[in-house]
This record gives structure tokens, sequence and C-alpha cells, in this order.
């Protein structure tokens, strides 16, 4: 089994789909994680985000894996463990900056493929139905409005004791939404047997009981 969930930031889409898989028993793959750590690669190594050739070449320098430890994700970055660091803003621009990059896509699809191949999982991206899974059981497209995907990311930071500009995490969002869905290579869109959810106005429950409706539909778990 194999659902897909794509959508642009701060939709919900990691807290619905740890969720999901915890109540379905499947594993959750987390994509952005992926191309968050790649971003802290480059990040160390001094590149800038235009600079491709440079990300190319570091691209193949960076091992990238993923390790399940008591049913969480963790990313290993050249054998260290980089979850505690992969959430800053910084990263996050880096992140939709780079992975506009063909040869990083390539490297980071190929492995979440592999992590597909022989388990049942949730994956949460922003081309998993339309590029890394195009055959998945079940595709849901998760939005909601600007306004209210940057208060989300907003009381986040606030409760991680993190002060921030509510405008300032609008504008980035934009910023990334605009990168992440005109870039050439997969760019973030809803597939066409993709189910829309706009969850603006939706708490978590309403939207598990909404996704679990539309699985339950088409696969009749
Ligand atoms: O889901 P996230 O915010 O952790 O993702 C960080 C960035 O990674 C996002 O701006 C775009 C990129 N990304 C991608 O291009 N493809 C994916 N499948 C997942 C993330």
């Amino acid at each position: 089994m194999k659902i897909a969930i794509d959508g642009p930031a701060g939709a919900g889409k990691s807290t619905i789909a740890k969720r999901l898989a915890a109540e379905y028993g499947y594993i959750y793959v987390d994509t952005g994680a992926m191309y968050r750590a790649m971003a802290l690669y480059l990040i160390r190594c001094g590149i800038s985000a235009d600079d491709k050739p440079g990300i190319e070449k570091a691209c193949e320098d960076a091992d990238i894996s993923i390790k399940f430890i008591d049913g969480e994700q963790k990313v290993i970055l050249n054998g260290e463990d980089v979850n505690g660091l992969i959430r800053t803003q910084e990263v996050s621009n880096m992140a939709s900056a780079s992975s506009v990059n063909g040869k990083v896509r390539e490297k980071l699809v190929s492995l979440q493929q592999k992590l597909a191949s022989d388990t049942d999982v949730v994956m949460d991206g922003r081309d998993i139905g339309t590029k890394v899974l195009p055959d998945a059981d079940v595709k849901i497209y998760l939005t909601a409005s600007t306004a209210v995907r940057a208060k989300r990311r907003y009381d986040e930071l606030k409760q991680k004791g993190e002060t921030s500009d509510l405008a300032v995490i609008e504008r980035e969002i934009e910023e990334r939404d605009h990168r992440d869905m005109t870039r050439e290579i997969s760019p973030l869109k809803q597939a066409d047997d993709a189910v829309l959810v706009d969850t603006s106005d939706l708490g978590i429950e309403e939207v598990i009981k909404e996704i679990s409706k539309i699985i339950s539909g088409k696969t009749g778990a």
C-alpha cells in the first residue's frame, strides 16, 4: 500500500502523514527531510544556492540515508544524525532553492523509490504523486491558505521559544511556494488522480477523518 501526500509548506502534511502511518501501521517517509539534509550539507560547504556546478559536485559527496528508530524517521548525513538541525529558516530556504537541481532530485528520488519498494508507506513531499510514486494507491493534495500556513509556522516556532515575524514568514512561504511550483523539474502540482483536501478551516482530527474516508473509499482499508 502506497499513500502519497503532496502539498505546499505548512499545509500539515507531516503531522497528518505521521498520524496516518501510525494508524495503519505503515512507515512514514518525510522526503522534505532528505532535501533539508542535502541543503544543510551545502550550507556547511559554503556553497550558494545559485552555484549549480558547486551543488552538483557537492551532491555526489553527500551520503544521505534514513533510519527508523521507534518508528521515527532519522535522516543521516555522512554518518551523522541531523534530524535536530534541519528545521531552521536558513535550511528551509536552501532546501527550496537547491531542490530545483536535477542531480539533487535524481539522487533523492531514487532513494525514496527504493524505500517504498518493499514496504507499505505514507510518503509526503511535493512530487510523490506525480513522480516518485506515480502508481500510489491513494494520492492526497493537502493545502491551506497562505495566511493559515504562515500562522502555523509562527506558532510552531513560538512553541520552540523562537521569536519570529509573521509577515516575514508569510513572505518566505510565498517565495518557497512560487519556487516549488514553477521549477522546471517535478514542480509541485496536484496529480490528476489526487484528491484535494483544504485544511484551512479543519483541525487535525477532522483532516484525519476526511483522509481515512478517502483511503477506505479507494482501497477498502
Ligand atoms: O516539506 P519540507 O518543507 O520539509 O520541504 C523542504 C523543501 O524541499 C521544499 O521547499 C521543496 C523541497 N522538496 C521537494 O522539492 N520535493 C519533495 N518531495 C520534498 C521537498
